[in-house]
């Protein structure tokens, strides 16, 4: 009986308490046909998600290894936002044909540029294999055993799934590891870049408008896939052909309108939504906190440099962006919880859940969470010794990932030499460096290692912390600056002179001597020290802690049936739904849902990086030239929803109650971030760009109109031309 319950928890037919929290999975939209069709859906779950015939998802491309996309013509044409085709765009752009800057697109299929390693995966199906897997693990398994015993299980169901076929096929948890899917997908190799608008527009308001409503920027691009002669995927080559679709999304002539049904379909990377408090706690408490210090610190480094010449901000224009994005991700994410009290309501439902679990005799559920508590206790320093390596290592100095880089050749000279693979190795890192170097400014990279070790230093527990920061007092009087300096100044490292110099001949007794550069011995105590002292504990701990999670959230399950739960995102293909509506983020303050080119031209600063609007643009606008896009005078340009969405969503298709495309997701407002952890239907908002204006930008603006030929146009209804528009 309470397999049972288990298996079938995500079919739970309860009234929905928050009608659009939740990132619903395909296979399972039957049992919510009913709510879907009640908030207006006009197709049947069938329609979305079918394995017998053409559906929705036959339009939905897992893009690369992180972003969504989706077919919106005949040809395979496929659209994704322009911050996910960004590595594509750039590796086709020089500084004499600036592509990113410029925009880009081909007038013919011979001229779409190839991405090499670029891949476009669709998902053929999705099962339920946890009565595969389940019943068949014995008790008793430490997590380490299970990971195992499920895989082996995993292998058989995967070979099966795929025999005879081109596909592939993976097995994963769900829900802890309450349930299990099958995932069966076709990857395509040949995925070509076809147009992009030029950076102004696909990426207006740069990191200063990220995160933000009000919202004015094109965020995206169009690429094809291309298939072999037979039509199965292939590796890119001449002899490819576009793609025949399954199924092509038709796209919405008459855009959204406030107060209708939407829906978003695509591959969500991660939430967690049934967080304990104790770790709620750790991350609105100490994660977010430290790790926002730490980015406010490069950030503060980086902006300001940044600003001293367009050589620096050149060079540290994408790492400050992928520093940025996170760091005010997490600003909103904190001030979400405080305001939505989230941390006070998981206590207040531990202790209803606690209670609730003894009175009927469930006590391990109880104890799962008392477990919970005992564990975080244990885990929190290791965790933060983690998060903050993380952050030092990855996103802080970059001499310190630079310089592992070269562990291998330093101290492994005698084994690589001997198996005749040193020179290769040391060739392969000294090209690398090349283009390091091209992207290094060493008094940049300084200022930041001094600017966030006082904050590393604060937060990690000094027996977790690397022993060579006990030089810090031993030698230079607590001056970590001067520490730093001391590093800087002798190290080979940070020149690309004194490295070249340093390994022109490489012998045994040079490597040796280079294992006591400063830098490179402070890098490798910084690794030593997690290796050695964090990570073994930490993934120790984590494996308690998804155990306990496990049954903490079997028991939510069997104490709360009658409450509605839905898997946390784990990059699988998902659908929420919800409305075109605007938003009330704070006391006094409205959100209103759409946004137009009149807003685009306000926030205009002729020749900023973030605010500049190509000329173009700016003439179709004075003519009021946006032909049938174009609403009373005005263009729409973005708009927001009530979907619930995260990471990964980037890309995704916001379709209306037909299955038609209105808008394509970039973003949320920063009012929404906590929604990862906590959704709340007044504040949580997704930001979508409006097909009219991608549409417009195709064709009218970029006179790319032969595009629209393979596209599927869905004029707007009679009845509807009449109504007032929204602006
Ligand atoms: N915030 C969006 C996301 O999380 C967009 C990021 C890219 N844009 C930017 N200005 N950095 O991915
Ligand atoms: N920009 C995000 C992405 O790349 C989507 C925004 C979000 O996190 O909701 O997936």
């Amino acid at each position: 009986m309470l397999k049972r319950i288990i298996t079938l928890w995500s079919f739970a037919l309860a009234l929905l308490a928050n009608a659009h929290e939740g990132m619903w999975l395909p296979t399972l939209l039957k049992s919510i046909e009913g709510d879907l069709q009640a908030a207006g859906l006009q197709l049947t779950a069938e329609d979305i998600y079918s394995i017998n015939k053409g559906s929705l998802k036959d339009a939905i491309v897992l893009f690369g290894g992180g972003c969504t996309a989706e077919v919106i013509g005949q040809k395979g044409l496929i659209l994704t936002n322009h911050h996910c085709g960004f590595g594509a765009i750039t590796d086709h752009s020089t500084v004499e044909n600036d592509r990113l800057k410029n925009g880009f697109w081909a007038a013919s299929l011979s001229e779409e540029l190839r991405n090499p390693g670029l891949t476009a995966t669709f998902v053929v199906r999705m099962e339920d294999v946890s009565d595969r897997i389940l019943p068949l693990l014995e008790a008793g398994l430490n997590e380490a055993q299970r990971r195992d015993a499920v895989n082996k299980l995993a292998e058989g169901i995967t070979k099966e799934a795929v025999a005879g076929t081109h596909y592939k096929a993976v097995v994963r948890p769900f829900n802890y590891g309450n349930s299990y899917f099958l995932i069966v997908t076709e990857t395509f190799r040949d995925v070509r870049l076809v147009g992009a608008p030029p950076s102004a527009i696909g990426k207006f308001g740069g990191d200063t408008d990220n995160w933000m409503w009000p919202r004015h920027n094109a965020d995206f691009s169009l690429f094809r896939i291309y298939t072999g002669p037979d039509g199965r995927p292939a590796d890119p080559a001449d002899a490819n052909v576009p793609m025949i679709p399954r199924h092509v999304l038709p796209m919405s002539l008459e855009g959204p309108r406030e107060g209708e049904y939407a829906m978003i379909f695509g591959f969500p990377g991660n939430t967690q939504r049934y967080l304990s408090s104790y770790a709620v706690n750790y991350v609105q408490n100490t994660a977010d906190p430290m790790r926002i210090a730490m980015r406010t610190a490069s950030l503060g480094v980086i902006d300001a440099a940044m600003r001293t010449s367009d050589r620096t901000r050149l060079q540290y224009a994408d790492k400050q962006a992928g520093i940025s994005n996170a760091w005010k991700k997490w600003i909103g994410e904190v001030r979400g919880l405080k305001e939505l009290n989230t941390l006070q309501r998981k206590q207040d439902y531990e202790a209803a859940y606690t209670a609730k679990a003894k009175a009927e005799g469930q006590a391990e559920y109880a104890k799962a969470l008392t477990t919970l508590e005992g564990l975080y206790g244990q885990y929190v320093p290791y965790a933060t010794a983690r998060d903050m390596f993380v952050e030092m290592v990855y996103y802080g100095p970059e001499v310190l990932r630079f310089t592992d880089g070269f562990r291998e050749v330093v101290e492994e000279h005698g084994k690589l030499t001997s198996e005749g693979k040193y020179a290769q190795a040391l060739s392969e890192r000294l090209t690398a460096s090349e283009s390091y170097f091209q992207n290094y400014d060493v008094e940049v990279d300084k200022a930041v290692f001094k600017a966030l070790l006082p904050i590393y230093r604060k937060h990690v527990p000094a027996n977790l912390a690397p022993d060579v920061l006990k030089e810090i007092d031993a030698r230079f009087k607590g001056n970590s600056d001067a520490w730093v300096d001391a590093l800087y100044a002798k190290s080979v490292f940070v020149d690309e002179e004194r490295l070249r110099k340093a390994f022109r001949n490489p012998s045994a007794g040079a490597m040796k001597k280079l294992a006591k550069d400063p830098l490179f011995r402070a890098t490798r105590s910084f690794f030593r020290s997690f290796l050695e002292q964090v990570r073994p504990t930490h993934a120790a701990l984590s494996d308690q802690i998804e155990t306990a999670m496990r049954t903490y959230v079997k028991g939510m399950m069997v104490l709360y049936p009658e409450k509605t739960y839905w898997p946390d995102a784990n990059s699988t293909l998902r659908l929420s739904y919800g409305k075109v509506e605007g938003s009330r983020p704070r006391n006094g303050v409205t959100y209103e849902a759409f946004t137009t080119l009149d807003g685009v031209l306000e926030k205009y600063v002729p020749g900023d990086v973030e605010f500049d609007v190509p000329q173009r643009l700016i003439e179709l606008y004075r003519a009021k030239d946006y032909g049938r896009y174009g609403v009373n005078g005005s263009l729409p340009v973005c708009f927001t929803s009530s979907l619930h969405t995260t990471g990964g969503n980037s890309g995704s298709p916001v379709l209306n109650g037909r299955g038609e495309l209105i808008g394509l997701n970039f973003d949320r407002t920063w009012e929404s971030t906590m929604s990862d952890i906590q959704f709340d239907p007044d504040k949580c908002r997704n930001i979508c760009v409006d097909v009219r204006y991608l549409l417009f930008l195709i064709d009218k603006f970029a006179g790319a109109g032969h595009l629209l030929e393979e596209m599927v146009l869905v004029q707007p209804a009679m009845q509807t031309i009449a109504l007032p528009l929204h602006r």
